[in-house]
C-alpha cells in the first residue's frame, strides 16, 4: 500500500523552507500533495492561482508529488478525500508548536486514521517565514537565499507593481 500525505499551507509564497520539509517527507512517504490552503483572513500577497504556479515549477524536478488547491472546507475532509494518512506541517521554533499542536488534535478528532508529521527543516531556516519574505522583498531587501528564483521573479514583479500602483 502507498503511503500517501499531504503537505498543507499557505505558502504566501513558497520558500526553500518550505522545499526542505518537502524533500524531508518525500523521504518517508511515496506521495506528497502540496494542498494550497486557500485562508480568506489572511491577506495575501499572491493569487492561490499564482502560488500553484510557482510551486509547480519548484517541484517539477521531483518525483511523487503534486500541487492542489483547498479552496474552502476542512483539511481533514480534504485529507480522507485523497486517502492520505498523514498531514505534514513543518516546525521551526518552539512557539509555531502551540497552534501546531491544537491544530493536529483536532484534525485527529475529525478524521481519527490522520497522523500529523513534523518535520524541522535545516536550521538555516530557523528564521524564514513567509511574512518576512513577503515584507523584505516587498521593501526592496534582498530574500533570494530563501525562495526559489521563479519565487524571486514573481516577487520582483510584485514589488515593481507595488511601485508603479503607488506613482
Ligand atoms: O501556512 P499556514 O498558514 O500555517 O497554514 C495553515 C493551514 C492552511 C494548514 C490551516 O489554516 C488549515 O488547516 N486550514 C484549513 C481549514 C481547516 O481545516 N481548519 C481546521 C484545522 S484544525
Amino acid at each position: 500500500m502507498k503511503r500517501n500525505a499531504i503537505y498543507p499551507g499557505t505558502f504566501d509564497p513558497f520558500t526553500n523552507g518550505h522545499l526542505d520539509v518537502l524533500e524531508r517527507a518525500l523521504n518517508i512517504f511515496d506521495e506528497v500533495t502540496v494542498v494550497i490552503a486557500e485562508n480568506n483572513q489572511k491577506n495575501a500577497l499572491f493569487s492561490v492561482e499564482e502560488r500553484q504556479t510557482m510551486i509547480e515549477e519548484i517541484i517539477s524536478e521531483y518525483r511523487g508529488v503534486d500541487v492542489r488547491v483547498l479552496h474552502s472546507g476542512l483539511l481533514a475532509d480534504y485529507a480522507r478525500q485523497l486517502g492520505a494518512t498523514a498531514i505534514i506541517r513543518g516546525v521551526r521554533q518552539v512557539k509555531d508548536f502551540e497552534y501546531e499542536f491544537q491544530m493536529s488534535l483536532l484534525n485527529r478528532h475529525l478524521y481519527p486514521e490522520v497522523t500529523t508529521v513534523f518535520l524541522m527543516p535545516n536550521v538555516k531556516y530557523t528564521y524564514v517565514a513567509s511574512s518576512i519574505i513577503r515584507e523584505v522583498a516587498m521593501l526592496g531587501g534582498d530574500v533570494s537565499k530563501f525562495v526559489h528564483p521563479c519565487v524571486m521573479e514573481m516577487l520582483n514583479g510584485k514589488r515593481e507593481n507595488l511601485h508603479q500602483n503607488k506613482s
